[in-house]
């Protein structure tokens, strides 16, 4: 990545400290990088350790440097804003777009993209106010990185604690070399998350583990590289992601509609959700009771439909199809072979396969995959956030749907004309 302009703002929690590793880890990927703090921060963290770290001025005072209009003037340069720990009064302020002090005008004067890592105490986290300033700054395109879950300042623990400074940096950087992409500017992507769920009766349901987040991320990083994105979101355990279309959906049958519906005309289709293969034969109309003896009891199950196998069997000429290929086989050869008699069944053009297990895969914000290609070759692998897996697992979406558009482009140039 060439050396980007990275402000890096920070603000008045006890975690500011821990931003001092934040500007190193950027400064030591060799990039140029601007510290704005707070009045605040500057009670945590001294201005020389600043100045030392970044290797550059550190300025906070809005009405110094008014000849060289440095209120607008840091902002406009940045080629990425991080601002760790993002305190909830800061948070607040960011939502409600003040400029008060140097770092407010340093964001409203920048397009550049913006990573925020909240730190502050769970109850302040939790607060209504909090969550609602969150959640505008994400549906405007602000990437949140945490909090993590752990010791807080006192005794107490719980989410709220400021990320690894090293996970926020590449967390940063990732975002801004999506952003510097838009590799999908253009482009329709569907992309499907979650899990089934198969309801019994009217309080229970046949479902599975999985959280959604490898699929949310997918979404995500093709939103910011410029897709238009439509995202099937079955029972998300997060937050839906903002500035897509989102189809929420619960059923194997819901979620067959909506992605059939969705894939029209769809470039690449990404089907993440783990769908349930089948769903009890009838659904009690009220709550199904025990029987008084100590039986147990048979569940009639139907076949769902095979919805990938379906769009990959219809013809879909100009949708790149991407399934996944969730396994708990232990043996990576066996796991891949069974990848690829799944991306053959299945009439899919790419198929993403994870090992998944009582501790491996769902819940975890970590995943390792491999992605194999029409002929069965693999074509990369990938390990590490949820969010860099997306991106590489796009990385793939963007190269086979180039391959595949200038090949129909050279096969249109043979055709005889008539
Ligand atoms: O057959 P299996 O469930 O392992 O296949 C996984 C892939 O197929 C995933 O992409 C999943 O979204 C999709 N699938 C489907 N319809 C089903 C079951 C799985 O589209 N009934």
């Amino acid at each position: 990545m060439s050396p980007l302009n990275i402000v890096v703002g920070i603000t008045g929690g006890i975690a500011a400290y821990k931003a001092v590793g934040v500007v190193r880890a950027l400064v030591l990927a060799g990039h140029d990088v601007h510290v704005v703090p707070t009045e605040g921060a500057l009670r945590f963290v001294g201005r020389p350790t600043l100045e030392a770290i970044s290797r550059n001025p550190v300025h906070t005072d809005l009405y110094e440097g008014v000849a060289e209009v440095r209120h607008v003037a840091i902002g406009q340069a940045a080629d990425l804003i991080v601002i760790a720990p993002a305190t909830a009064n800061t948070i607040a302020k960011l939502a409600t777009g003040l400029a008060d002090d140097l770092l407010g005008n340093t964001v409203l004067a920048s397009e550049a993209p913006v990573v925020i890592a909240p730190a502050m105490h769970t109850e302040m986290w939790r607060h209504p106010a909090t969550q609602a300033n969150v959640a505008t700054l994400r549906s405007r395109g602000v990437t949140i990185v945490g909090p993590a879950v752990g010791q807080l300042t006192g005794a107490d623990s719980g989410p709220g604690r400021m990320e690894e400074p090293e996970v926020i940096a590449a967390a940063a950087l990732e975002r801004a070399a999506a952003s510097a992409r838009r590799d999908l500017a253009g482009r329709r992507v569907v992309v499907t998350a979650g899990g089934t769920r198969e309801p019994l009766d009217p309080v229970r349901f046949l479902g599975n583990r999985s959280s959604g987040k490898q699929g949310v991320a997918i979404a995500e990083a093709a939103r910011a590289r410029g897709a238009e994105v439509t995202l099937i979101a079955a029972n998300l355990e997060i937050a839906a992601p903002e500035g897509c279309d989102i189809r929420r959906v619960s059923t194997a049958l819901e979620l067959q509609q909506a992605v059939t519906d969705a894939a029209k005309g769809a470039d690449v289709v990404v089907m993440a959700a783990a769908v349930a293969d089948y769903r009890p034969a009838d659904v009690s109309e009220s709550k199904l009771k025990k029987d008084e003896g100590d039986g147990g009891m048979t569940l009639e199950l139907v076949r769902n439909p095979d919805i990938l196998a379906g769009l990959g069997g219809a013809p879909h000429d100009g949708t790149l199809l991407m399934g996944f290929a969730a396994e708990t086989e232990p043996d990576d050869d066996r796991l891949l072979a069974l990848g690829r008699a799944k991306l053959e069944a299945k009439g899919a053009d790419l198929i993403v396969i994870n090992r998944v297990g009582w501790h491996e895969g769902f819940a975890s914000d970590e995943n390792r995959v491999v992605v194999i290609g029409r002929d069965g070759e693999i074509v990369t692998r990938a390990h590490g956030t949820k969010a860099s897996v997306a991106d590489d697992i796009l990385d793939v979406v963007v190269s086979e749907s180039t391959t595949a558009a200038s090949a129909a482009d050279t096969t249109k140039e043979h055709e005889p004309t008539t």
